[in-house]
């Protein structure tokens, strides 16, 4: 059974064939293909896009989803994480989608289930599908993206969708500089710049990031507003210069991009979410019907 807890656990090719489905599904060529299959969604920490679009795409093949409200579960009476999702699996289903707070936990599961574990982001590690719409957006602008250059801005250290794209973009060619405040720079081999006004004039699309809060220790800025002023995407920095802004949401609005570059033609956040559909579509039918049970 082959697993997606990483971009890198897809190669190039199978990632092109996914891409060539992927494709198909946006222009509506798509049937109940997964009907009578049972996809189980077991989220321990919020989501909007990914359960919902990981939900909409099963349910556009014909799939069942099954969502475990963790707060009602049986991890509330001290079941391990482990014998959960052995418990999930012995129910049959085809693919169990886990999020949760901690780095590696999709991977545990996955030695322990039959069924296909697809990572919907784990800690600050990794969140393959993310990556792989965003890479999907970038080609549906770009064609090619071999030699465009992006810039990655934000918390990149605490940013599991930075990991997964840093991988994955360089695989297929882009050129990928991270700007951020030092306290948010991971140790890294990548141009690297703690100023946006060094990449403007260089880049052509930029991916902004949230600050993730909730995997601080400690406050790390004096406000989100001290933050902004230095490190928000404004309309104003942008100017007229060819350039599309990515952001995997959730956008803090004025603090990550600010209100009127959202509302651009070259903003991408909502033509990111429609492709997360059909990327994930892709996804399932690959480790559903594609995968070696
Ligand atoms: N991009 C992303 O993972 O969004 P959600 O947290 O809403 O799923």
């Amino acid at each position: 059974m082959q697993h997606l807890i990483r971009t890198d656990d897809f190669s190039t090719e199978e990632i092109l064939a996914l891409y060539n489905d992927a494709d198909l599904y946006a222009q509506g060529g798509f049937h109940r293909i997964l009907q009578d299959r049972i996809i189980i969604t077991l989220f321990f920490e919020n989501s909007t896009r990914t359960r919902s679009s990981f939900e909409i795409a099963a349910k556009r093949l014909g799939a069942e989803v099954v969502h475990l409200d963790v707060g009602k579960s049986s991890t509330k009476k001290g079941e391990t994480l482990v014998d959960t999702a052995m418990n999930l699996d012995a129910m049959g289903p085809d693919a169990i989608i886990v999020r949760h707070a901690n780095a590696g936990v999709p991977k545990i599961l996955s030695n322990h289930t039959r069924a296909a574990i697809i990572n919907a982001g784990d800690g600050a590690h990794a969140h393959p599908t993310q990556a792989l719409l965003d890479l999907f957006t970038l080609r549906k602008h770009f064609g090619d993206v071999g030699g465009k250059r992006i810039a990655i801005v934000g918390d990149i250290k605490n940013s599991r969708v930075a990991n997964s794209n840093i991988e994955l973009l360089q695989r297929f060619g882009m050129k990928v500089t991270l700007v951020s405040p030092p306290q948010f720079m991971p140790q890294t081999d990548l141009p690297s710049t703690y100023h946006l006004q060094d990449v403007i004039d260089n880049v052509d699309a930029i991916m902004s990031l949230r600050t993730q809060t909730e995997r601080h220790s400690q406050p790390s800025y004096a406000s989100l507003q001290d933050y902004a002023s230095d490190f928000c995407i404004t309309k104003e920095l942008v100017g007229d210069r060819d350039i599309i802004i990515l952001h995997p949401g959730p956008v803090h609005r004025n603090i990550d991009i600010d209100d009127d570059l959202l509302a651009d033609e070259r903003c991408k956040v909502l033509e990111q979410v429609s492709n997360g559909v059909s990327v994930r579509m892709a996804v399932l039918k690959k480790l559903i019907l594609d995968g070696n049970r």
